[in-house]
């Protein structure tokens, strides 16, 4: 039963856990999000969410997991029998499986594109279409709005992710996590020397470096906040379900460092490899922004590259392992809970997970091409899965999260679980519960109630 696995030694856990957190989130909505939000500024006020009020929750959901060792429901079970928690759990559940869906997809379009850069169709002029700047935007129009390619490429990673789980925890998750993690570190490292080295790469640094502290404003607040949650994985299960495979001797608070620091770095790095890259090729100015720096701009800069077939190729298979290790992840909180809950085999769990992700994937992907007039509530299914799970569903399981964690769960419990059996201090511990108990839930219901006021 896979609240019985574990991970077998201490690299295989980090390596696991910093590849959940690490994903599409720090490597292709973070720059965007910089760029939109006022470049450095919004860096800084990412990296102290993450660290005033990510590592906190991020402890609250480690020693649920630990604590009460099983799935997203049952761990709740175990630690409140009887009450209705297990329902944050579900919820947390609900919540993972609907950003696989169309998480999905978006990672069949990185691996699309490393194939793309791979045949050298990605760097084939298009006819009729003036400059690069144009051509990539319009090669990415094309690419996602087709039917069947992007669906092809989905389905190639959601085969993948089988695969991968197929194996279960140790010797799948675990053990691909070894091998992806360390190459994902070498990529970056490798792109962070290009970009640097390219001429007038110090302007796009200046851009991401220099705080201009007058473009803060709530919004962007909110946003960063929104962010740090995203890329730590925070509230959908991943975390306690995680946890669950952790053995008693993890040291939880050093755990939550070393993962979100990671998540910074990579972040931080992602950064300083994509504007000076920028400002190098002059186009800062250009139409290409928010999603579209990854998948169009970059295409752009490596075309002026030599070898840029080259570097196109290892820059999506980046992309690609950066989300294969957070889709393991997120697979894992609905497998772990149809093995523990449902007794089935993990196979039959596999399995079963995979029928409706099919499915909605699908519909997911279609939605960028011909499905894309069927709306509901005037969102296309993709943006709609996007909306309710980031604005709404992730903030209401965090919140349910932390109240419990900080009111309600037994005083034995959390003292054992967050202080690793007396391995931290007193003080510690209490600033950890304060931020639990009081400062948390007000943050992260001023974006459920920002989500609102935009509308
Ligand atoms: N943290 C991952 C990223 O930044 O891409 C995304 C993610 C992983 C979201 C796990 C949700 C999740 F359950």
């Amino acid at each position: 039963m896979s609240s019985k696995a574990q991970f077998s030694t201490k690299i295989g856990l980090i390596a696991a856990t910093v590849g959940s957190a690490v994903g599409l989130g720090s490597v292709w909505r973070f720059p965007s999000e910089v760029q939109a939000n006022g470049g450095a500024a919004f860096l800084l006020i990412y990296i102290a969410c993450v660290f005033l009020l990510g590592i906190p929750v991020m402890l609250a959901e480690f020693s649920i997991g630990r604590g009460g060792g099983s799935d997203a429901v049952g761990s709740f079970r175990n630690l409140a029998p009887g009450k209705k928690w297990w329902f944050a759990g579900a919820l947390a559940i609900l919540t993972s499986y609907l950003i696989l869906c169309y998480y999905m997809v978006v990672a069949g379009w990185t691996f699309e594109y490393m194939w793309e850069s791979i045949t050298g169709h990605l760097y084939q002029p298009i006819e009729n279409v003036d400059g690069y700047s144009s051509q990539f935007s319009v090669r990415m129009q094309e690419y996602i709005s087709d039917d069947i390619n992007p669906l092809i490429h989905t389905f190639v990673v959601i085969g993948i992710n089988l695969g991968i789980l197929l194996f279960g925890v140790q010797k799948g998750i675990e053990r691909i996590s070894n091998i992806l993690m360390p190459m994902l570190f070498v990529l970056l490292l490798a792109f962070c020397f290009v970009s640097l080295s390219l001429p007038k790469a110090d302007e796009g640094l200046k851009f991401f470096l220099n705080p201009d502290f007058s473009a803060i404003t709530p919004s962007v607040v909110i946003r960063a906040l929104g962010q740090a949650f995203f890329s730590l994985s925070l509230g959908m299960g991943v975390l306690i379900t995680y946890a669950s495979y952790f053995p008693k001797d993890t040291r939880l608070i050093k755990t939550s460092f070393t993962v979100s620091s990671s998540v910074i770095f990579v972040a931080f790095m992602m950064g300083v490899i994509i504007f000076p890259a920028v400002t190098s090729f002059g186009l800062q100015d250009a139409t290409l922004k928010g999603p579209t720096l990854v998948f169009a701009t970059l295409p752009e800069v490596f075309a002026q590259l030599p070898y840029s077939q080259v570097w196109s190729a290892l820059f999506f298979l980046f992309l690609t392992v950066a989300a294969i290790t957070s889709t393991i992840s997120i697979a894992e909180v609905s497998i772990a809970f149809m093995q523990d809950r449902c007794k089935m085999s993990r196979k039959a769990a596999c399995l079963t997970m995979l029928l409706p992700l099919f499915v909605l994937s699908t519909a997911c992907s279609l939605a960028q091409g011909s499905w894309s007039d069927i709306k509901l509530f005037g969102m296309n299914i993709f943006d709609l899965l996007d909306y309710l799970t980031a604005n709404i569903m992730l903030p209401i399981g965090s919140i349910l999260l932390c109240l419990y964690v900080g009111w309600f769960a037994p005083k034995k419990f959390l003292n054992n679980e967050l202080t690793n059996y007396g391995a931290i201090t007193a003080r510690t511990f209490q600033i950890v519960v304060f931020i639990i108990r009081f400062i948390a839930p007000v943050l992260i219901a001023s974006i459920l109630i920002s989500s609102f006021l935009n509308d």
